[in-house]
């Protein structure tokens, strides 16, 4: 089979965590958040790409991943999400395909990295989703409504996202300015015409963002999170 890159965003500092650590590194039932994030990769790649924040460097990933059990590089990332999977992207070497995720997502599985992959059959990227269960409002001045969206069209979307190599390489190329206001790659692989499919995934494949989802995290893996409030 041909070759399969991971890459594992994992580049933010993650302010709105309120930790000192940068939030890939945050533990979850005594692993960091990376290492619950690889474990859905692993089994689907033949090599893996981790995106660091340049600040931290790679040591402290390295120790995080020892022993992953597939080829491990890690690369600095940058100032937005796109652009550190950009700089992903170029380490993975040539991949046919290439599966991106957030570090900050420990609960996705390797057969929904291997859902994504195996629908890029008839895609150019694939990409896990769940359908909105909340009513979507539209507001400019974050105080008053202007529309209600249709909420049976509306989904929204995690991590994994897999592409065709050449999908993403032609996406990860729009100009700098595109690529920066990205919040996930597959919109850069929509702009330049490509076809996008949904994949269904779980709500538990959440992004940790806030410590009350650390804590969610925690009481679903069993455990109080490390260094959770008395
Ligand atoms: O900030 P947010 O939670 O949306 O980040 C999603 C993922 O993208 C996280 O795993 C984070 O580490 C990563 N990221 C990155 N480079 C950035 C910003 C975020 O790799 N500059």
């Amino acid at each position: 089979m041909a070759a399969i890159a991971g890459v594992i965003a994992a580049a933010g500092r993650g302010e709105r965590l309120g930790s000192e650590l940068p939030k890939a590194l945050v533990e979850l039932a005594g692993r960091p958040l990376v290492s619950w994030a690889a474990a859905a990769l692993v089994p689907v790649c033949d090599v893996l790409v981790v995106v660091v924040p340049p600040e931290v460097g790679a040591e402290p990933f390295r120790a995080a991943l020892a022993g992953s059990g597939v080829p491990l590089r890690l690369v600095a990332g940058g100032e937005e999400r796109a652009l550190s999977v950009r700089a992903g992207f170029a380490a993975a070497g040539d991949a046919e395909a290439v599966v991106v995720h957030d570090a900050a997502r420990p609960f996705a599985t390797p057969l929904l990295a291997r859902a994504c992959l195996d629908a890029l059959a008839d895609a150019d990227a694939a990409i896990a989703a769940t359908p909105l269960v909340d009513t979507v409002k539209e507001s400019s001045d974050g105080r008053y409504v202007e529309r209600t969206l249709d909420r049976s069209r509306l989904w929204a979307v995690q991590t994994p996202q897999a592409f065709r190599a050449d999908a993403l390489r032609a996406a990860l190329a729009l100009p700098d300015a595109v690529v920066r206001a990205a919040t996930d790659e597959a919109a850069l692989v929509e702009r330049c015409g490509g076809r996008v499919r949904l994949v269904p995934a779980s709500p538990r494949n959440f992004k940790i963002t806030v410590r009350d989802d650390l804590e969610l995290a925690a009481a679903l893996a069993g455990v109080a999170a490390s260094g959770s409030r008395e």
